[in-house]
């Protein structure tokens, strides 16, 4: 039977995190189960935005660069991110896109040996595939996709770099960062890893895992908005061996020497491009305190109770769908996908229902499990408005087959 509802309720009477909601704007009887994809708006960051539009962009205007400590935007913030993926506050900075933040970093460390390929993951985030072909156009490296079972037994000595996401944006499946790190050095290839899917959502230990170069996504799990900026991860011992294909003045030793010649910053403040968007890294900041006071390791615990509760509600009460994420907490990330011929017009039939969650072409349906915001009964009315639209078959209506843009 899964869950009962008043148990659901109990679950929530007795979650010390369950206050943490209030850091949320989060509209009545809507059930968002999509903070993987877009996490949503933290009250503080409404408050911010008008403090930022108002006193500094309008009253301050370009003295905020130096009042408000605008130009530190960027490394303030990725110090503030380093302890969600456990790094050293140096180590990460935040700036452009993730798929951005992956060409620079790809062709940076592709500079590092001679070897000549590539390797990723076939059904890894279209993104990182696609900006993995230009690199390879641009570098002369040869681009091996290898199905997820091969992608290890394929590392080897011609490997120059091993690009993986973390966390499989579909399936949820995770990789052993620390196992996957270790045979590519062995081999003696370095790897980058994206973390969309698992900064904010997993505990991560870079450092101790030995991983030296990460990527992420600012406006999943981070909550910092639409298109927020992403973040990027180097290892200390590598800061001064690679330097960014894109050399923008941000990255420059002095930026306001206006100097022809160009000069790597020190540090990771090379892989900076162009000016740091200010009010997206505003957004962005009150996303990443939204996490003050609350160790990873507590909202991974709820994540998994949370995932239990979903699947053990799922099995009983929507048998039809089938479920592609792995049970086992190491082996998965913080959301959770079911495949069904007809996951599109599901997702709009919920969506219509006030439940959202996310549809991944061509067949799957996908639900974050944020535990910052979400509690037990938030998934036992999400799964129960899913039963009851799959047992009335309501997802055939023909409206639910309209396909925007995004979808
Ligand atoms: C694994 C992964 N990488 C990257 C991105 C997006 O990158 P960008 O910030 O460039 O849009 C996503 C978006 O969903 C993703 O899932």
């Amino acid at each position: 039977m899964g869950l009962t509802h008043a148990e659901a309720v109990a679950a929530d009477v007795a979650d010390s995190l369950r206050p943490l909601r209030e850091r949320f704007h989060l509209p009545d009887d809507l059930i968002y189960l999509d903070g993987n994809s877009l996490g949503p708006m933290p009250i503080a960051t409404g408050e911010r935005m008008r403090e930022m539009v108002s006193k500094q962009w309008g009253d301050a205007l370009i003295r905020a660069w130096n009042t408000h400590d605008w130009i530190g935007a960027p490394q303030r913030l990725g110090a503030k991110v380093a302890p969600l993926i456990g790094a050293k506050p140096h180590e990460v900075i935040v700036t452009d896109s993730t798929s951005v933040n992956l060409f620079k970093l790809l062709v940076a460390a592709a500079q590092l040996s001679d070897r000549p390929v590539l390797l990723s993951e076939s059904g890894n985030f279209h993104t990182d595939l696609h900006i993995a072909s230009g690199v390879a156009d641009l570098t002369g490296l040869t681009l091996d996709i290898a199905p997820r079972a091969e992608v290890e037994s394929r590392i080897g000595a011609d490997t120059n770099l091993l690009l993986l996401t973390h966390v499989h944006y579909k399936s949820a499946e995770r990789f052993d960062m620390e196992a996957v790190t270790r045979r590519a050095k062995q081999a003696g290839a370095f790897t980058v890893w994206d973390l969309s899917h698992s900064v904010g959502a997993v505990p991560l230990r870079l450092n101790e895992t030995g991983a030296e170069l990460a990527v992420g996504c600012g406006y999943k799990y981070l909550n910092g908005g639409p298109g927020a900026p992403a973040f990027l991860y180097i290892a200390e011992h590598l800061h001064e061996r690679l330097v960014s294909p894109l050399r923008g003045w941000m990255g420059h030793a002095a930026p306001f020497a206006f100097t022809d010649d160009y000069v790597p910053a020190r540090g990771i403040d090379r892989f900076l491009a162009g000016t740091p968007p200010i009010l997206s890294l505003a957004a962005l900041e009150s996303g990443v305190d939204a996490f003050e006071g609350v160790s990873m390791e507590r909202l991974w615990a709820k994540s998994i109770a949370m995932f239990d509760v979903f699947y053990g509600l799922v099995e009983a009460r929507c048998p039809e769908l089938e479920c592609i994420s792995p049970r086992g907490p190491e082996q998965r990330g913080s959301h959770i996908s079911y495949r069904h011929p007809h996951a599109f017009e599901l997702c709009q039939a919920l969506i219509a229902d006030n439940v959202i969650g996310d549809f991944r072409a061509p067949d799957v349906i996908r639900f974050g499990l944020t535990p910052l915001y979400l509690g037990f009964e938030d998934i036992w009315h999400g799964v129960d408005r899913m039963a009851r639209i799959l047992d009335s078959g309501s997802w055939r209506d023909p409206r639910f087959a309209v396909r925007g843009k995004v979808t």
